[in-house]
């Protein structure tokens, strides 16, 4: 079964259950500064399954392109990756164990879907603790459907647990399902979740039950919601036999480009293998991101520090294999032309990715000259250290001189047995951000969005701000995204030039205008077109569902959104812009606070 294959039959089946099938979103988070990248198909869920309505409905179901970055440094063996397909199907208090645990059931086993055979199949549940109790009720359900209690092991909340990684917010047990591959267990300890090879875990369905408080305990939540993810390219790889991701006609097409601009033969040797694998896995990682609408380009901070660092490890471990000209521009365009029918976005942005893909490279290509010469000065001195430490000091002249990423000089480092002293670099690595104020704004956490009173009202203040801005600046005022954090907001916006300190003023004083007239904020549910017709803003780029929310703050401002917002602007606060300047080439960014009077 290939990938197409797989997104269809399971977009099938869910709508066969009553699911309205939704679009994917952005690789890039709207409104969340916890995390870089949306990593799970539940991510642009996540106001919807803390009770905002969602337009299409209580039954959901989609495939969405994800990013987890925190593996990277394992990309190259056979199985991670850095980007991935999720396929999820979701009730907003709706269903529950029962009929989410019975679809999955039927899904996987059903001839007409995936007819795995049930002795295949072996499930994990939570096996209780801290104030949460074990999940008998999901065991039970398993057991009736005919999977023996032998093959349901109740795992503690490493393994079964799906919870904010905040502090706060909607969780639970969740149940993983499991393929046996047939291979012979590793030892006595061998079960789901061990990572010999022997089970591949194929799905996860999570029971949002709880609501983690601030002190840590669990309240019941009253509107019980169902979170599904299914990986793709794993699954692929199960249904068809194959020990590794890419071994699948998913990544066939990517080793056959790097083979042949490389000569060399994957299978022939493992280092290579894990230059091509880190290739494919990286050039394909850059394409979805470049390929995204949110327009993400190659930089120092955030997610285009990650994007940066994908193209020029892939770049380097191309040189490792001999290739010397540029030649990510191959790799992406296979991913372009297999990715531009689920995802139209990539190919509407190919020129647009290859043209970055290219610029990055070039770059890349002058500073690993110059930062490899330097390493290479260098190593006679450092292997006359008993310790075999390269100074984090020394790395840091590195990547403050010659641009040479830490990454790298670990990589070269780890080559002549070296290992370098971490600590010490990133120390000198944050005084120096400090000093440059740059990258103050990283933030790596993961977790599940905010949804505070203060950060719902940083959202709200972005519909204010927007539209104070058309007003002052002109109707070519687009935003371009936000970054809420409950201490204060970021907008980006097209504007070409800086705005004055009298347009600045202005602004502030329209938005301070309709915060204090106390406007309600109403939500309507429309079709798209409705809602275009009826002046509502929308966002540069974002996809949208055939139907669609449209929040209105009293007469001054009707936007599409999500939510969520406050009821009423009165409480908001003061308005103040901190902060206007330049984000890239035609776009604008303001940072600004809400001041609460002193009580
Ligand atoms: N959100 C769950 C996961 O990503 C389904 O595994």
């Amino acid at each position: 079964m290939t990938a197409n294959e797989l997104r269809a039959k399971y977009i099938a089946f869910f709508k066969s259950k009553a699911h309205a099938e939704i679009s994917g979103k952005s690789l890039i988070p709207e409104n969340d500064p916890t995390v870089l990248f949306t990593t799970a198909g539940m991510h642009p869920l996540v106001p919807y399954l803390m009770g905002e309505p969602h337009p299409a409905g209580k039954r959901l179901t989609n495939y969405q392109k994800c990013i987890r970055t925190g593996d990277i440094d394992a990309v190259g063996d056979s199985s991670h990756l850095t980007c991935f397909e999720m396929l999820g199907n979701w009730s907003l208090g709706d269903y529950f164990k029962k009929e989410a645990i019975t679809y999955s059931f039927e899904f996987l086993t059903s001839p007409e879907y995936l007819a795995l055979p049930v002795d295949s199949l072996s499930v994990t549940v939570f096996a209780g603790e801290e104030g949460v109790p074990r999940d008998e009720e999901s065991a039970a359900i398993w057991n009736s459907l005919g999977i023996p209690v032998e093959r349901i092991h109740f795992l503690p909340r490493a393994d079964n647990w799906w919870g904010p990684a905040g502090e706060t917010g909607p969780c639970g047990p969740d149940t993983e399902m499991f393929v046996d591959t047939g291979k012979p267990s590793c030892g006595p300890e061998c079960r789901p979740g061990c990572h010999c090879g022997k089970y591949i875990e194929i799905w996860n369905d999570v029971f949002m039950q709880y609501n983690k408080q601030k002190d840590g305990t669990y309240q019941k939540l009253e509107r019980t919601c169902v979170d599904t993810g299914m990986g793709i390219e794993r699954t692929v790889a199960m249904l068809n036999g194959k020990k590794s991701v890419y071994e699948t006609e998913i990544f066939i097409p990517f080793i056959a480009a790097v083979e042949s601009i490389s000569g060399k033969k994957y299978g022939a040797n493992e280092a290579d293998d894990v230059s091509i694998r880190i290739i494919c896995d990286h050039a394909r990682a850059a394409t979805f991101i470049l390929g995204d609408p949110k327009g993400v380009t190659p930089s120092n901070v955030g997610a285009g520090y990650v994007l940066r660092r994908l193209i020029r490890r892939a770049v380097r471990h191309g040189r490792k294999l001999g290739i010397d000209g540029l030649f990510l521009g191959s790799i992406a365009e296979v991913a372009i032309g297999m990715y531009r029918g689920p995802y139209p976005e990539i190919g509407e942005k190919a020129d647009f990715v290859l043209a970055e893909l290219k610029a990055e490279e070039e770059k890349f290509l002058v500073t690993l000259q110059k930062g490899e010469a330097e390493f290479e000065k260098m190593l006679p001195n450092l292997l006359k250290n008993p310790q075999r430490t390269m100074s984090g000091r020394l790395a840091f002249k590195l990547y403050d001189t010659y641009g040479f990423p830490i990454e790298l000089t670990e990589e070269l480092a780890a080559e002549g047995g070296l290992s370098v002293n971490r600590e010490e670099f990133d120390e000198a690595f944050k005084k120096h951000q400090e000093l440059s104020r740059a990258g103050s704004e990283q933030v790596f956490k993961g977790g599940l969005a905010d949804h505070s009173e203060q950060t719902t009202a940083y959202h709200t203040a972005t519909h204010l701000l927007q539209k104070a801005l058309r007003m002052v600046l002109g109707d070519h005022v687009g935003q371009k995204g936000s970054n809420i954090t409950a201490e204060r907001m970021r907008f980006d916006f097209t504007h070409p030039a800086p705005m004055t300190p009298d347009e600045i003023r202005r602004v502030e004083e329209i938005v301070n205008e309709q915060i204090r007239a106390d406007l309600p904020v109403v939500m309507e549910i429309m079709p798209l077109e409705e809602a275009k017709k009826s002046g509502a803003m929308a966002l540069f780029g974002e996809k949208y569902e055939d139907t669609v929310k449209v929040y209105s703050i009293g007469s001054f401002s009707k936007e599409v959104c999500g939510g969520p917002h406050v009821d009423r602007t009165g409480t908001m606060g003061v308005f103040h812009i901190q902060k206007e300047q330049s984000s890239s080439a035609g776009v604008r960014r303001i940072r600004a606070v809400l001041e609460r009077a002193a009580e």
